[in-house]
């Protein structure tokens, strides 16, 4: 669940006082009343977003490579890396198991797309100082495929000597890369240089990428993330593990600095005067639900959707896919566009097989074991919004 899906709704306890404020002035004025009266800032505490204006400070070239690689994109910004450097010329990175999300991401694929995503920042950053990094993946043997990869080395990075590799065109979009979850143009096309350029990467990692656009090949699509979006809202497990994550305003975020944040002065506000309780799980046909659905709409709007899909769904191949997707990424940034994941649909939870399989099926993939590892939409936002918040170094580092 992403941070700007969830609804701005009432605490449970306070439910009858909720009904009656929304009965009277209708849920859509309760927003806009609450965004009037408040005033404010949905910027994050400064501390929160530290990292991205510090990466380069870093003298030592490993802890540069880890805080440029810790800028990595991941599921529900939880930051599952531990990375040990009691090893000379090594960083050994872990899947820490207290930063999974067992009920939407049950057998840890996402969580290693997001450690595919923060090696090839790593190796970006290496190559940014003149050394190569070789990655070398699962030294103890991959995780078990239906089983959390908690505490297991994901790879151990090599460090090269000094002058081995050239620098990578990549590496200043790291720190300007952001997950843009606001409205997107609809119906601007997206460069084709930029197309080709995803196709490329995809192959590099022995991947598929893919765009759908066009109203025949996205309404589908759009069909089936509402769907997925809506299974994964009223099952309450799975609504309830997005929640438990939500970071309500600046002292929440600055204390946390992972997970979902926010901080809109119209959310803060109904979350003071108990009117939005993120635990209160929407049921079908009520007024909650409603307005989590509608909270869905701008994920609607895109020039396109970009998929990437791997031949099998093996370990490796998601960590690759994770390296592929954040290169994607760049590429975008660096062409002025947008991205933005939808990964719902995708989850291996049980309530999901229905639109995982539809999704699968609607994109000409799933012969052979062929698997979706990322579903993003793509286009360019209509609003800029800045970095989102992250753990700072000493938080992820052993030595
Ligand atoms: C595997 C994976 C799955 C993701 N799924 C979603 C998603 O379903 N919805 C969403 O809003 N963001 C999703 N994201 C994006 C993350 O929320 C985002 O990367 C994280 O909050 C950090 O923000 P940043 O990318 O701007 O640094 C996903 C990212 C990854 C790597």
């Amino acid at each position: 669940m992403s941070a700007s899906a969830h609804p701005f709704v009432g605490r449970a306890s306070a439910a009858v006082r909720r009904r009656s404020f929304i009965g009277l002035v209708g849920g859509g004025a309760v927003l806009a009343a609450a965004g009037w009266f408040v005033g404010g800032s949905a910027e994050l505490p400064e501390d929160a977003i530290l990292p991205w204006r510090i990466a380069d400070r870093e003298a030592d070239v490993r802890r540069f490579m880890l805080a440029h690689a810790l800028l990595a994109p991941n599921p529900h910004n939880l930051q599952a890396w531990i990375a040990d450097l009691r090893e000379a010329g090594r960083i050994h990175l872990t899947c820490d198991g207290e930063r999974v999300l067992p009920e939407t991401d049950p057998f840890g694929r996402q969580v290693l797309i997001g450690c595919g995503a923060f090696l090839e920042l790593a190796v970006i950053a290496a190559a940014q100082r003149g050394v190569a990094a070789r990655v070398e993946l699962f030294p103890d043997g991959p995780p078990a495929d239906r089983e959390l990869p908690k505490g297991s080395r994901v790879a151990t990075l090599a460090l090269g000597e000094p002058g081995s590799a050239p620098a990578d065109p990549l590496f200043a979009q790291i720190v300007r890369r952001h997950t843009r979850k606001t409205a997107y143009e609809n119906n601007r096309p997206l460069p084709q240089a930029l197309v080709r350029s995803w196709a490329e990467t995809a192959t590099r990692f022995g991947l598929r990428i893919g765009v759908a656009d066009g109203a025949a090949a996205m309404d589908p699509i759009r069909r089936i993330t509402r769907e997925a979006y809506e299974i994964e809202a009223i099952t309450p497990r799975t609504w309830l593990e997005s929640a438990r994550l939500m970071r309500i305003g600046p002292d929440a975020i600055a204390a946390n600095r992972d997970g979902i944040s926010l901080n809109s002065p119209m959310v803060r506000a109904l979350h003071t005067a108990g009117l939005f309780d993120p635990m209160e799980v929407p049921v079908n046909g009520s007024k909650t639900l409603e307005r989590v659905m509608d909270r869905w709409v701008p994920f609607e709007t895109a020039s396109g959707f970009l998929w990437l899909a791997s031949p099998a769904n093996s370990r490796p191949m998601q960590v690759a896919s994770g390296r592929a997707y954040v290169r994607a990424h760049l590429l975008a940034t660096a062409a002025g566009a947008d991205m933005h994941p939808l990964s719902q649909a995708l989850q291996e939870f049980p309530e999901m097989r229905g639109p995982r399989e539809a999704l699968h099926r609607t994109l000409g993939l799933g012969a052979a074991g062929e698997t979706l590892q990322m579903l993003s939409r793509v286009g360019f936002a209509t609003e800029p919004t800045g970095p989102s918040a992250r753990r700072g170094l000493d938080a992820l580092v052993r030595t």
